[in-house]
């Protein structure tokens, strides 16, 4: 059983003649344990495959598996639960609340998933020494750089001990090497933690790091073995 089992989706927007298919019969499994890295062009899908599989919202057709759990057609509440439970999300500009300091970031949404405060406290701790930052851990998102504020969010997402981890051009307001260093933490911590992983971004030089790169192109889900060749 796969950790994250996307069958044949499809989502369009729109109506009448102006329909446009954001997602067209796309599969996609990932194991715990696994990045993938899914590349494309803006407009391609990327953020909608994003928002299906980390049940923001439902798909026309198709069928979203977490685990053993069928999310498909999950009520909105259904949805929302697991999204604290067995999804952590981070996207682009690390999100994070401006008035929490790192730690509370994370005991927020510890107890957001249901966890103790002290048990909240104790991980987030832990986590934030995982990404390198228990010296920061006092500190506002407006004394932290960029690279480090996509720690926190990293961490922050990890806190409820997700099966699956999406993330959304984490490295966009990045330099290339702040931007290896954040992807190279998550793939650590996706192997580490064996959390499947699907990180969107049209970083090429980032997607060597992943264990397997799928293009997007209108739509259509592509799978290629050799990244080199992403751009071809
Ligand atoms: N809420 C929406 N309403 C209408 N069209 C949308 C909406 N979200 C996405 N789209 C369209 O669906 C397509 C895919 O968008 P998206 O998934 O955001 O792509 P990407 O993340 O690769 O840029 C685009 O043509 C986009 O304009
Ligand atoms: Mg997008």
């Amino acid at each position: 059983m796969s950790a994250l089992a996307l069958h044949d989706l499809c989502v369009s927007f729109g109506d009448g003649d102006e329909q446009i298919a954001a997602l067209d019969h796309v599969s996609l499994t990932v194991d715990g344990g696994e990045l993938v890295a899914v590349v494309g062009a803006s407009g391609s899908g990327k953020s909608s495959l994003l928002a299906v599989a980390g049940a923001l919202r439902s798909p026309d057709s198709g069928t979203v598996m977490i685990g053993d759990v069928d999310i498909t057609n999950a009520t909105p509440s259904d949805r929302a639960t697991v999204r604290r439970t067995k999804v952590g999300f981070v996207f682009q500009s690390s999100n994070l609340f401006e008035a929490l300091t790192a730690i509370d970031q994370l005991i927020y949404m510890g107890r957001l998933a249901g966890m103790s405060s002290r048990d909240a406290r104790a991980e987030a701790a832990r986590l934030l020494d995982v990404v390198g930052l228990a010296q920061k851990a006092n500190r506002r998102p407006g004394k932290l750089s960029g690279g480090e504020r996509q720690r926190v969010g990293t961490a922050r997402a990890l806190i409820s001990g997700p099966a699956v981890l999406l993330v959304d051009e984490p490295t966009s307001a990045l330099d290339h090497s702040r931007a290896l260093d954040v992807v190279t933490l998550l793939r650590d911590l996706t192997h580490d933690r064996g959390i499947a992983t699907v990180m969107v971004t049209h970083d090429l030089s980032v997607v060597e790091l992943a264990d397997r790169v799928v293009t997007m192109r209108d739509g259509r889900l592509g799978e290629i073995a050799d990244f080199t060749r992403v751009g071809d």
